[in-house]
Parts: C-alpha cells; structure tokens; sequence
C-alpha cells in the first residue's frame, strides 16, 4: 500500500502526522531545504525502521529536528559561538553539531553512538507545526532511498519510499532545495561538514572564518563520495552535450530549448531548481552533461551535490 499524501496546510494532517509518529511511525515532512522523512528521535525501534527504510547505513547519524535553540539546548552543549550562530540563522537551513549532553532521550541510533549530536530547527510553517503538535524531537533525513536524489516535491517522496512509509505531508516545492549546511561547533571554532542551504558567505559573516572538513575527517560520517546520485552517468562542466547526452543548461547563453537551472544565472534558482531537474533528465536519458556552476553563494552547494552525483 502505498502512503496518503495530505495537505501539510490543513491542521488535521498535522494532528494526523503526530499520532502516527507518536505510534512509532514514519511520516515525510516538507522542509524548506529538502523533505524529511521524520520519526521519533527517543523511539529506537522507529528510528531502527527508518534506517531500513532509506537503506541507509546505520553508521550514518541523523539530524534531530527541534523547534527552536530553547528546545536544542536540551540535547547539546552550546558555546557563545553555537549561541550566535543560532540567533543568526534559526530557524533555517543550518545544522549544528555539538556536543551531547548525556542522558538526553534521543536514542544512540539516531546518533550513530557518537558523542555529538546534529540539531536544526526548520523554517517551513508545516515542519513547526508538526514539532510543536508532536512534542519532541524528530530526526528526518531526506525524504529519499539511501545514495539517491534527495525529494524536493511530495511526488518524489512517492516515489522513492511511497509503500515503506506511513504518511506524506504536502508542503509544496521546498524553497531552497538543497541540504542545510552542517556546521560542527567545536568550543570557539565551527567546521563546515557540509556545504548547503546557507552559503558560506553568511556564515562567515556571523561567525568568522569557517574551516572546511576534507573527505574522510572523521567528523562527518555521512560524506560518502557517491550520493545525491541519479542512475544516468554525469559529466560536469560541460560546456554543450555531446551526442546521446541530456544537457543540464545554467545561465543566459544557453541554448533556448535546453533545460536550465536558472536562465538569469540566479544560484537560489538553480539550488531549488537542482534534485527536480536531475530527476527529470535521468527519467530521459542515460547520460548527462551539466554546465560549470560558479562556486559562489549556493554554487558551493550545488557543485558539491554534482560532484559527488558524478563519483
Ligand atoms: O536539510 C537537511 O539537513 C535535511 C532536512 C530534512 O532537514 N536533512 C538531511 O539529513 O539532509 P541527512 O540525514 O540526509 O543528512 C544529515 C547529515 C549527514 O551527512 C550526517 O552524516 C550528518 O548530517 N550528521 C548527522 N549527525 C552528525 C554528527 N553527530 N556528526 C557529524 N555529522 C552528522
Ligand atoms: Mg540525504
């Protein structure tokens, strides 16, 4: 049986979602960086389903949703400099690690048995509304089979994980379709384990320099090579397609007929514009070729989803 999609709008649904997940239940969730597939971050035994699920590695800890830094503290030891960070950025698309305070009750699974832990407060009004019905804190990796396209669309939760889950939330198209940025928050210093919704310019503007993690540092367990990924091969910063490729076009020179991540060379664009795209042309064609995106703003984000799609 595949899942009921309801309108995340309606306070019914919500009131519906929060049964489900207070039952030990999985229910995808709009954010406004990618959909969540949320569950009970003090229940192992759902966290366990979730987990199996995605498919997902259980080596690979999960972010637990709260709705503000109020409730945050509770699960991580915040320093001024993770203080700021939240005042600055919360709720919206930044992830904190801090350290974990122990005895919390979100669940060693969710944490991967790691001693820090990953916290984000999330803007969308439906993902609050269901934090504030639920109570609690909910851990929700993307809404998507483990290694895949991460959902930006209720239609792509379907899809992926339609007849594994219990409920979809229709939230609508998420607004800045990429992951939150993942900051770890050592004492004074904050290391960018993964670049996304929040460019790395804002960040440094509110916290000073960021350092960056390098594959493998051992700080960021989920910074697999391969993920994000389509079945179709990519070729990056392609400057046209070459026969039987699907092109992925960003900017105003491209070719009118082809499909472009932005036509005004817009990074917010192109970021939410990004999974929806490469869905598209993977459902057309096995191979494509993507334009070079500057590396500026969201184009740290965005090449870094591309990057390790092509690997
Ligand atoms: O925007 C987002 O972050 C979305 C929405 C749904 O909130 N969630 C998301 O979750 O992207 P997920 O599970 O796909 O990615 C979480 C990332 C992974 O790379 C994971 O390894 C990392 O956060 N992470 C989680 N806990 C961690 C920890 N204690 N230390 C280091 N990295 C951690
Ligand atoms: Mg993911």
């Amino acid at each position: 049986m595949t899942a009921p999609i309801l309108n995340a709008a309606e306070p019914a649904a919500i009131a519906r979602a929060a049964d489900i997940l207070r039952a030990g239940g999985l229910v995808a969730m709009p954010t406004e960086t990618v959909y969540g597939l949320a569950a009970d971050a003090a229940n192992a035994k759902a966290v366990a389903r979730l987990y199996e699920a995605k498919g997902r590695p259980r080596f690979n800890p999960l972010i637990s949703h709260v709705p503000d830094f109020e409730a945050a503290r509770r699960h991580g030891e915040a320093s001024p400099l993770a203080e700021n960070l939240a005042a600055a950025f919360w709720p919206g698309p930044l992830t904190l690690v801090l350290p974990a305070r122990p005895g919390g009750p979100v669940c060693d699974l969710a944490r991967a048995g790691l001693a820090t832990i990953a916290l984000r407060a999330p803007a969308h009004p439906a993902a609050q509304a269901l934090l504030q019905a639920f109570g609690g804190p909910l851990v929700a990796p993307s809404a998507n089979p483990s290694e895949g396209l991460s959902p930006t669309r209720a239609a792509h939760v379907a899809e992926g994980l339609g007849d594994r889950i219990d409920l979809i939330l229709d939230g609508g198209p998420c607004a800045v379709g990429v992951e939150s940025s993942v900051v770890a928050v050592r004492g004074e210093r904050a290391i960018l384990l993964r670049p996304g919704g929040l460019p790395r310019a804002e960040l440094e503007a509110a916290a000073g320099p960021i350092e960056t993690a390098r594959p493998g540092d051992t700080g960021s367990p989920g910074m697999l090579a391969r993920h994000y990924a389509p079945k179709a091969a990519l070729r990056l910063n392609a400057a046209a397609p070459q026969a039987g490729e699907a092109f992925l076009a960003f900017g105003p020179d491209a070719p009118a007929e082809a499909l472009n991540l932005s036509s005004s060379g817009d990074l917010r664009e192109a970021a939410a514009n990004l999974f929806a795209c490469l869905r598209r042309l993977d459902a057309e064609a096995a191979r494509i070729a993507v334009a070079p995106i500057p590396e500026q703003g969201l184009g740290e984000a965005i090449n870094d989803r591309l990057r390790r799609a092509a690997s």
